[in-house]
């Protein structure tokens, strides 16, 4: 039996003015997966995120049909979607740089308190335990951590909010090989919490790795799509994403 996927997204389109970013995308995320977009810079990857959570700048306009847990949630505006579970950490990490680790992974669970739920912190020490560095470093100011610790925070947060649909766009940007192992490395390990991820990169290697499922967007368009294992092994992938043409076999 099928169950109803956490995201299915059908002739999704997006437009900002008279351009069209986005033309017709579907994709879906089954319950606990991970699923990764790969493309290149200015392929409509961060438009699509965007448009799936509802944070599109008013420039933007998306038309085309969101389900989420099989209801459409394409008019909600983005509290709605983030009151459902839905959660997404944006290319630009916006952590507050003042305040220590602790207090901006306390923010991540804002919403729960305001729903007066008691138990609203219950995910800091999981969390902890997924990012023994946060734990370390808990008393610090986010601003001086290194890049990867600050993705790690923002990541964190986003887990205290206890999403059902963690979309991340592009958690490799700007850090070193290493410590994009470990990050992903811990996307992975959060399929255990049973939380689905949209995971949005151009590093196609290290996501592919990871992934169930993958798409391959391509200025504005899903040009392949298929299990990240088989797409891995795709001569065109290989050749545009995973930059192995010449090696020889
Ligand atoms: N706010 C905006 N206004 C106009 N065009 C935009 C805006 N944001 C993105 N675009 C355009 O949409 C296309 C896709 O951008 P984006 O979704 O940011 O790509 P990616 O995340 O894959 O790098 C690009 O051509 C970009 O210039
Ligand atoms: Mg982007």
């Amino acid at each position: 039996m099928m169950t109803t996927p956490v995201l299915e997204v059908s002739g999704l389109a997006v437009r900002y003015g008279k351009i069209e970013a986005l033309h017709k995308a579907a994709i879906k995320v089954g319950a606990g997966q991970i699923v990764s977009v790969i493309g290149p810079n200015g392929a409509g990857k961060s438009t699509l995120l965007n448009a799936i959570m509802g944070a599109l700048p008013v420039t933007g306009h998306a038309s085309g049909r969101i389900a989420y847990m099989g209801e459409a949630i394409g008019a909600l505006p983005i509290e709605r979607r983030v009151a459902r579970g839905m959660c997404l950490v944006p290319e630009k990490r916006e952590l507050f740089a003042s305040m220590t680790v602790e207090d901006n992974l306390v923010l991540g669970a804002y919403r729960r308190k305001r729903a007066g739920e008691r138990n609203f912190l219950d995910q800091l020490e999981p969390v902890f335990t997924l990012f023994p560095r946060l734990k370390e470093r808990r008393a610090q100011a986010a601003g001086t951590l290194s890049g990867g610790e600050r993705q790690m925070l923002a990541v964190g947060r986003a887990l205290m909010g206890k999403p059902d649909l963690l979309m991340l766009d592009e958690p490799s940007l700007g850090l070193a090989p290493l410590i994009v192992k470990e990050i992903f490395h811990i996307i992975s390990a959060l399929r255990q919490t049973g939380v689905a991820t949209l995971l949005i990169e151009q590093n196609a290697r290290a996501a592919l790795q990871i992934s169930d499922y993958g798409y391959v967007l391509e200025t504005g368009d899903l040009a392949l799509e298929g299990p990240a294992a088989e797409l891995a092994q795709n001569p065109r992938v290989i050749e545009t994403y995973l930059g192995l043409a010449k090696k020889p076999v």
